[in-house]
């Protein structure tokens, strides 16, 4: 049965509904999530709510961090947003709602609880990269100098597992010591043979930035690794996000997948 990995959902249920009905119709063992649950979207409530019950791995990203310390390097935007998200976490400031939110589950205790990474398979999670699992970015190697260090660091210090799966950078696909690998519809499956070092990046469930809005996931069965791209309602994500009086910039790159 395939293993479904996601990251970078953001607070976004549009977009993580129509993952969910894809894993139940591929009968997915688990779903593994590398981190970036909450942030910028308008639903953490709901969606840290599906992540606690449904991920049967839930890593630390970088907006769970500046959740649960307060400290982070972030825009105005994701500033904004990821204080609006720890007030509705905890039950808004409303006395009468904290009140009923007692018997809620302590989402933000949950939050703080999740790991930087897990090695499961012979697979390293994170959010980040190898170097850094929380903060760290894979860039896809741009020229043929960031090429050789990207086979550098498959060969040199991919030690004691083959492939990592990463999240952070919004972005689908596979860094290989043959070359960087994009999926696109006509061609969304690779196979891997075992021993076969690589980023496995799976892209952003709730905003994807590399000009696709599709939401985005991978899964892995064998050595066969999918990639998937699905359209949601995504004039409802942004019609939430402003109602929220979150920044209208964070609506509108859901439109144009940026
Ligand atoms: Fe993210």
């Amino acid at each position: 049965m395939p293993i479904a990995i996601v990251s970078d959902i953001h607070s976004n249920l549009e977009a993580l509904s129509v993952v969910l009905a894809k894993c139940d119709e591929l009968g997915v063992s688990e779903i593994r999530c590398l981190g970036d649950v909450i942030g910028y979207g308008p639903d953490p409530v709901a969606v840290a709510d599906i992540a606690i019950e449904r991920f049967s791995v839930s890593l630390m990203g970088n907006h769970e961090e500046a959740l649960v310390t307060g400290k982070h390097r972030f825009n105005p935007y994701a500033a904004q947003a990821i204080d609006w998200t720890r007030s509705q976490l905890r039950g808004g400031s409303n006395a009468i709602t904290k009140m009923f939110s007692r018997t809620a589950p302590d989402r933000l205790a949950w939050f703080s609880e999740r790991k930087p990474f897990e090695l499961l398979d012979n697979h390293l999670l994170v959010h980040g990269s190898i170097y850094d699992p929380v903060h760290d970015y894979v860039d896809e190697p741009e020229n043929p100098v960031e090429a050789e260090q990207m086979i550098e660091t498959l060969e040199r210090d991919f030690a004691g597992f083959d492939l990592c799966f990463a999240g952070h950078n919004h972005t689908p696909f596979m860094a290989t010591r043959i070359g960087t690998l994009f999926p696109h519809d006509a061609h969304n499956t690779f196979v891997l043979p075992k021993g076969h070092k690589a980023y496995v990046c799976v892209g952003s469930v709730g905003q994807p930035r590399d000009n696709d809005p599709r939401a985005s996931f991978a899964t892995i069965d064998g050595d066969r690794i999918t990639f998937h791209r699905l359209a949601y309602d995504i004039a409802t994500t942004q019609a939430k996000i402003l109602a929220a009086g979150l920044h209208e910039f964070l609506a509108e790159r859901l439109g144009e997948g940026i």
